[in-house]
């Protein structure tokens, strides 16, 4: 059988496959199996933000000579460097870094630091807005997924686009109950077609969640990592969220793994309420890459930018210069 029969036969999908059988990728191309050349406009969707086999990425990947797996009630000192690293980079006050394997772990572990934290269950999300598969993420995207699925989490309020000063209205007399764990947004809305909202909603919805008790969650799964033109898109509003949730271009596609972040105060008020397990969450592989990914990510940024960025200035041991 061939790559396309093999396929439909044992490997489920949503949909019909693109004719191409990948073989290898380069730079900004992906070479089928066959040898023919393609532009990869796709770049795994917000993962390749360097393009692929950046020499410096491919060679962290392939010298990688630590542990085969830590268990994670083991000190790994590569763990908290990255940590380290992603609270320098991360907007405003956030410090503590929690380790996901992807996407929706890390939209899953958010949603429960809010309700760790508030001792609320509500949640306020963007209409037809995508967080990730599971339940929870599900439950706070689009309102058609209760059509699918029955039984998803109650309590999930939508706010219909365009997010100007009507949207922040009803955003207020959703907050102004108190039940409301957290507000969730990508800072620029990758799923709905690159959607930016009005800055005026952005900074006004963060005041409301600070009066009203509620966290700012700010999903940077898909933005995160200079997609947007900054390292984070919550930087177009200095906006500084409660909590942050990445994925996605962390690797550059070298591995699978997400993180979400915190600020310490809230990190410190969940303790012992939660935590996440998460077995293949930060693998010694994939954080040697993600490491070398972002000192090469922050070396650009410096080059690119003129000014060394707050990140960039600490953390370029290990840069291509
Ligand atoms: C904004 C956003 N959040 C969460 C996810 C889920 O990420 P993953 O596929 O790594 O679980 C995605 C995936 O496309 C996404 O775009």
């Amino acid at each position: 059988m061939n790559a396309r029969q093999l396929d439909r036969k044992y490997f489920g999908r949503q949909g019909e496959p693109e004719d191409v059988v990948v073989g290898h990728s380069a730079g900004s191309y992906l070479i089928d199996s066959r040898g023919r050349k393609y532009i990869d406009f796709m770049m795994g969707w917000c993962v390749g933000n360097l393009g692929w086999g950046n020499t410096e990425i491919r060679a962290a990947a392939r010298t990688f000579d630590g542990p085969e797996y830590v268990h994670p009630n083991y000190l790994y000192r590569p763990w908290a460097e990255l940590a380290e690293m992603l609270a320098h980079m991360t907007p405003g006050a956030l410090a503590v870094s929690y380790r996901t394997t992807g996407g929706t772990e890390s939209v899953e572990a958010a949603l429960q630091i809010a309700m760790a934290y508030t001792g609320r269950g509500s949640f306020v999300s963007i209409e037809d807005s995508y967080h990730g598969n599971s339940i929870g993420a599900m439950s706070i995207g689009a309102s058609d997924n209760r059509e699918k699925f029955k039984s998803l989490l109650p309590n999930c309020h939508k706010i219909e686009t365009p997010l100007d000063a009507r949207a922040l209205g009803k955003v207020e007399t959703l907050l102004k109950k108190r039940d409301v764990a957290a507000f969730i947004m990508e800072p620029i809305i990758c799923n709905l077609g690159a959607l930016v909202p009005e800055a005026d909603f952005v900074r006004g919805v963060r005041k409301l969640c600070t009066r009203y008790g509620t966290l700012f969650i700010a999903d940077e799964v898909a933005t995160g990592f200079g997609r947007t033109g900054t390292l984070f898109a919550c930087e177009h509003f200095g906006l500084e969220p409660d909590v942050l949730c990445m994925a996605k271009a962390i690797t550059g596609g070298y591995g699978g793994m997400g993180a979400v972040i915190t600020t310490s105060k809230i990190a410190k008020a969940i303790k012992g309420r939660f935590g996440m397990y998460s077995t293949y969450g930060w693998h010694p592989r994939a954080v040697a890459v993600a490491l070398a990914n972002l000192r090469y990510l922050s070396a650009i940024a410096t080059r690119f930018s003129g000014t060394p960025t707050r990140w960039a200035n600490t953390f370029l041991r290990g840069s291509p210069g």
